[in-house]
């Protein structure tokens, strides 16, 4: 699975927690687009979808979800909730946010604009990708 934790650069004392995140530096690939997803529902999850070509890095500025990562041989699922750890993701990987806290907040930073023609949205076809 090509996904690694990253510590983020984090400044904390008495009055709470910076985190500065810097291109090149901090985030190993160019960012070309920051979204965030927030207002979420608990029982609502999201996601259900791989990318064929997306470097990502996940952070959970606030709250937290579980992210069940699926590369079609090993499925995983991990908590995401600490503001100063970065997830990358990068290569195809079916991904799927479960479990949201309601003041969950998930930033995203991502190697590419956005083209619906990177998504793979159907299981099937993600399988069928991945052994091609
Ligand atoms: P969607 O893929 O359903 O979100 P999630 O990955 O959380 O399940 O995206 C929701 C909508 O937002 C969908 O209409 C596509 C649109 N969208 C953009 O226009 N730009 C973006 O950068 C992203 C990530 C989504």
């Amino acid at each position: 699975m090509n996904k690694t934790l990253i510590d983020l650069p984090a400044f904390g004392d008495e009055r709470g927690i910076l985190v500065s995140l810097e291109a090149q530096k901090s985030i190993p690939f160019e960012v070309k687009r920051v979204y965030y997803i927030c207002k979420v529902k608990e029982d609502k999850p999201r996601g259900f979808h791989a990318h064929r070509n997306l470097q990502q890095l996940m952070v959970c500025v606030s709250g937290g979800c579980d992210l069940v990562l699926d590369n079609g041989i090993t499925k995983q699922t991990l908590r995401l909730d600490d503001p100063t750890k970065g997830l990358v993701l990068e290569g195809v990987i079916w991904r799927e946010m479960h479990n949201f806290t309601s003041d969950c907040v998930m930033l995203v930073m991502s190697s590419h604009h956005y083209d619906e023609n990177d998504y793979i949205r159907n299981y099937d076809d993600f399988l069928k990708e991945i052994k091609k």
